[in-house]
């Protein structure tokens, strides 16, 4: 007997999977050249893993049958500390930090475990629709701020802070930007971390990207800009090491983390009902770290390719 889909889905959307892929798969069926970018996959354009991490996770298969402790392998959690201080975020004890399948379970997670009915948090427009999605699915509302094309997409300050409510907790961060491209410095950084302590908000900051950039920029991690507030700081796999489907994501929580202590209990319980994320996944993800500099290189290389 079919049934409808649950009530909760209704206003849940992600076209880029969906009606947008269904007709670029019409029209390329009807003879059309598409270009794939509706997801970030640089498998479809050729682009695989480098070796030495292909090789390490062949030597990680026969030791990588269990389950690991629910927010990660120790040694991945602490790979991830020691990579986030080329970011200035120092300190970090990898009690602080989550693995997960992707960058996208951990923040469908954090959503829901940092959200009640009716909370707001604040989106950038044209967003990733996954953070729109994952606010909606956890009860919330996600209110977005326009990043405006003519003036590089970058973000008004002024309008995100009209857009605060009593019911805004979180702000979102994408930088750099999916799927506008920008790159937002170090000014505009620091004025929505000030704007998101002023109104004791959580700072999202997805940086997925923090290593792609197509010029001589470098990244700025927000989490950096201020020891107060709360920073969810999310980056992965994916994107600089070519591994999009390995499902290799970390989150990373720094700032006021004594506040934040009763979030941190439901991520544990989030991630301890799903028992742990790929453990060979993460197994190599202190291989992609320690070694990113040689990486770097063979990515580079291959992205000037494309
Ligand atoms: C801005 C942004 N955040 C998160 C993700 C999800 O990455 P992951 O493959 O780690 O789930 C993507 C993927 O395209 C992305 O573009």
């Amino acid at each position: 007997m079919y049934r409808e889909k649950s009530q909760r889905l209704n206003d849940i959307r992600y076209d880029i999977r969906g009606p947008i892929y269904m007709k670029a798969l019409e029209m390329e069926a009807q003879g059309q050249a598409i270009i794939p970018l509706n997801i970030g996959n640089p498998a479809a354009f050729g682009l695989e893993v480098p070796d030495i991490i292909q090789n390490n996770l062949k030597e990680s298969l026969g030791k990588s049958g269990g389950y690991t402790h629910q927010l990660g392998n120790i040694k991945a959690r602490e790979a991830v500390a020691t990579y986030a201080t080329n970011w200035q975020i120092e300190g970090l004890s990898p009690q602080q930090i989550a693995i997960g399948n992707g960058v996208s379970e951990l923040i469908l997670m954090s959503m829901q475990a940092l959200l009640n009915a009716g909370d707001e948090v604040l989106v950038p427009a044209p967003d990733y629709p996954l953070w729109t999605a994952a606010v909606g699915l956890a009860g919330g509302k996600a209110v977005h701020y326009h990043c405006d094309e003519k003036n590089g997409w970058q973000p008004d300050l002024d309008y995100i802070e009209r857009k605060i409510s009593s019911k805004t907790k979180a702000l979102v961060i994408i930088n750099p930007n999916n799927p506008t491209g920008a790159v937002y410095n170090i000014e505009c950084l620091q004025s929505m971390v000030d704007l998101a302590q002023k109104h004791d908000l959580v700072v999202c900051s997805d940086e997925i990207y923090d290593h792609v950039y197509f010029d001589e920029g470098s990244h700025t991690a927000c989490a950096a800009l201020s020891t107060n507030g709360l920073f969810l700081t999310y980056g992965g796999l994916s994107k600089n090491h070519f591994a999009a489907g390995y499902r290799a994501g970390w989150m990373i929580m720094s700032g006021d983390t004594e506040k934040a202590a009763g979030f941190w209990e439901g991520i544990n319980l989030l991630a301890s009902m799903r028992l742990c994320s790929n453990a060979l996944a993460q197994s190599v993800i202190p291989i992609a770290l320690q070694h990113f500099g040689e990486i770097k290189k063979i990515c580079i290389t291959r992205w000037s390719v494309v």
